[in-house]
């Protein structure tokens, strides 16, 4: 049966700009949706800017504007993005939206009217200079413990000790620099507590809806005692706050987090009155299905919050909530503020391709909630390598014959085992997209890639054109391969719906639903021009997303620099080898271009040592990678080396070679290597490490 799905990722603030890690959760689901809708699935995707809130209300006053003119101009910018990486919401909406307050103060009155909704005072921190209550986040002061000056509210970053606003020695407001006063206010709290909400999360978290471990740590929440016991929420900020006004309660507006998640429902009804689809019914129906994908860090609003009050306003309740970890750059953590070193906008704007970081991103996804590292080295590895080197050479090694031998028509496929093979595994990658593994659907894509390649490379469809005698043959083999092409292009649909779209184009047939993988091109067919589908990464684009402009504050360059040192570090190679180009002639190398002069002092600045290898070891997952533990006379080290090809590990125990040995320590994937070897390289293959003549010693300097 066609399921109906309602899907949608976390409202972003709208006071920024987008970051990676909002790009990668968007890339994340739209898979999914895209994957659903290849099954035939009635899907909707919406999303939409949180907008209201403190910290946007102060920006828009620092800025001499309306709060609604940033959140329109913030607005404004999400497309670029959004189209630029393929994501295909339905519809993006805002929290500051009639629907918004419309649902909003429904779900209240109807909170209300269950009897979950109650008022006490409250004492707060207010700013008599700025007239509001002040967030612990704007308070700072003197740590009570230890005297540093200028800590937060919450806990002193000097000697981490932890405590309230009120007990800051001298507090001020970071908004005005006032003294703030204590005032009471009338606060309006949603009784989570009540054994009616336990009750029901208890029940709901217990139906499998959740993954294990995020299941487990809401039910933690649920279940603490003392001072952990689930506490009631407070959902009023009092006036001044941009937010929705709470009904019959003057100067009361709900607390951000409340509107936020009913921002979900505001944005899917302001789709479905656009294009005429009933909203109530839509979610009245009892096969309908609520899905959100969520960060790690707001599992608590979207496991209790979110489903006790839309329960008990009589609402539809969420049927998953699908969390993802962060994502991480060269093991770098991300900052809230700005992001990773990767802009989006930036990767955009140097003309890198969307679908490598859409193919990259959901090659290292799985369903559980473990944070992604973007690591420069491997992204250029599983695009050049996998996606071009396996995927797309399929199509250019055989496409061109079917054009210019045989008028562009194909023939029946026969099929072979191979072709059968990498059919037979379509239920296997269905399976693993609608459980949200996608590393492990497109691990199987790229091994259905490595049968097809095995059998052109058997095949050798090159040199069956050289016989006039084979010409039929040749003509059966292309139109195989082509066949292999377009089961593997089924697949990688969800992941690549613009390479996808140009395939259709190509081999001139409409755009394919995953049940076409049922069937094959028929005889005669008549294919398009075959045109390059997709590039390699350079290298050196990888250089340019990580470096700043020049126009940049200097402050932001260095920031960003930082980052990208480790990012660009980590795609140079581990072990040092001439990077001019020169002609290859195996055994005997032309000399290449000398780098620019240097004093003897810079030479002087790099510490070599004879360093002896003590142990050689595989990495597990490392294509290139050895891993080298050291002797240099004083100490041991560990060194990744990317002589994987050259040397069996074996063999490289006991030898003598020269590393660097005073190079920044470098945090790689497979762990901290602190140093490098010597090695030399041309453009013929081979790499051969340095030794130093018999009798060095381990430690001994090499100038
Ligand atoms: O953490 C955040 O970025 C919030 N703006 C997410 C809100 S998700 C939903 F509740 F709207
Ligand atoms: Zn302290």
């Amino acid at each position: 049966m066609k399921r109906k799905l309602f899907v949608t990722t976390a409202l972003p603030y709208a006071n920024g700009s987008f970051h990676i890690g909002h790009i990668m959760e968007y890339i994340q689901a739209d898979i999914w949706v895209r994957f659903q809708r290849m099954q035939g699935n009635e899907v909707h995707f919406v999303c939409a800017d949180d907008a209201h809130g403190a910290p946007i209300m102060l920006k828009a006053e620092a800025e001499g504007i309306t709060p609604q003119q940033l959140v329109a101009r913030i607005g404004a910018e999400r497309k670029q993005y959004l189209d630029g990486f393929h994501i295909g919401f339905d519809n993006w909406h805002s929290t500051d939206s009639p629907e918004n307050t419309e649902l909003s103060q429904d779900i209240y009155r109807k909170l209300k009217a269950a009897g979950l909704i109650y008022t006490k005072p409250v004492e707060q921190f207010y700013d008599p200079v700025k007239g509001m209550f002040l967030a612990d986040r704007y308070i700072k002061g003197e740590c009570p413990k230890c005297g540093a000056k200028d800590q937060y509210g919450d806990a002193c970053e000097v000697c981490s000790s932890v405590y309230a606003p009120t007990d800051l020695v001298n507090p001020y407001s970071t908004l005005s620099g006032a003294k703030p006063v204590l005032k009471t206010s009338e606060h309006y709290f949603f009784r989570l507590s009540d054994a009616r909400c336990v009750e029901f999360l208890r029940e709901w978290m217990g139906d499998e809806r959740l993954q294990s471990q995020v299941a487990n740590k809401a039910k933690e929440w649920l279940d603490g005692e003392g001072d952990k016991a689930l506490g009631d929420w407070d959902i009023s900020r009092d006036a001044p706050y941009f937010g929705i006004p709470i009904p019959d309660a003057p100067d009361k507006y709900f607390y951000v987090w409340l509107d936020a998640p009913i921002g979900y429902l505001a944005s899917f009804k302001n789709y479905c009155a656009k294009k005429g689809i009933d909203f109530a019914g839509f979610l009245a129906d009892p096969n309908t299905e609520q899905i959100h994908f969520i960060g790690k860090d707001i599992i608590y609003f979207h496991t209790l919050f979110w489903p006790a009050m839309l329960k008990f306003a009589g609402y539809k309740v969420p049927d998953n909530v699908y969390v993802h970890g962060f994502i991480t750059v060269s093991g770098e953590k991300m900052s809230k503020s700005r992001g990773t070193g990767i802009s989006p906008l930036r990767y955009l704007e140097i003309g890198m391709n969307p679908e490598w970081l859409r193919y990259y991103i959901a090659a290292k996804l799985n369903s559980n909630v473990e944070d992604l590292d973007f690591n420069p080295d491997d992204f250029i590895a599983r695009v050049n390598s996998d996606l071009v080197g396996k995927y797309i050479n399929i199509a250019s090694r055989c496409a061109g014959f079917i054009g210019k031998r045989f008028g562009g028509r194909l023939r029946a496929p026969a099929p072979t085992a191979e072709l059968r093979e990498i059919q037979l595994r379509a239920g296997l990658v269905r399976e693993y997209y609608e459980a949200r593994e996608y590393g492990k659907a497109l691990r199987e894509v790229m091994l259905a890639a490595d049968v097809a390649n095995q059998y052109v490379d058997l095949q050798k469809p090159w040199e069956l054109a050289k016989h006039s005698t084979r010409a039929d043959y040749l003509h059966e083999v292309c139109s195989e391969a082509l066949n292999m092409f377009r089961l593997l292009t089924v697949y990688l649909k969800p992941v690549l719906p613009a390479l996808a779209a140009e395939v259709e184009r190509f081999l001139d047939i409409a755009p394919m639903q995953w049940a076409d993988a049922e069937s094959f091109l028929p005889a005669n067919h008549a294919i398009q021009e075959y045109r390059h589908l997709m590039t390699r990464v350079d290298e050196k684009q990888l250089d340019a997303l990580f470096e700043i402009p020049e126009s940049a504050p200097a402050k932001e360059r260095k920031k960003v620099s930082d980052t990208s040192k480790a990012g660009s570090q980590s795609h140079s190679p581990a072990i040092s080898a001439p990077s001019t180009p020169h002609p290859a002639s195996p055994g005997h190398q032309a000399p290449t271009a000398a780098a620019a002069t240097i004093l003897i002092d810079d030479f002087a600045k790099i510490d070599l040592r004879v360093a002896k290898i003590v142990k050689a070891e595989q990495v597990e997952g490392a294509d290139k990678l050895l891993k080298l533990t050291l002797d240099i006379g004083s100490e041991q080290r560990t060194v990744f080396a990317g002589i994987k090809s050259a040397y069996d590990p074996a063999t490289l125990e006991g030898r003598l070679t020269v590393m660097v040995a005073n190079l920044a320590p470098r945090k790689m994937k497979f762990g901290l290597s602190q140093g490098m070897i010597l090695a030399a390289s041309g453009e013929a293959p081979g790499i051969y490490l340095l030794a130093p003549d018999s009798g060095a010693q381990p430690g001994m300097k090499v100038k």
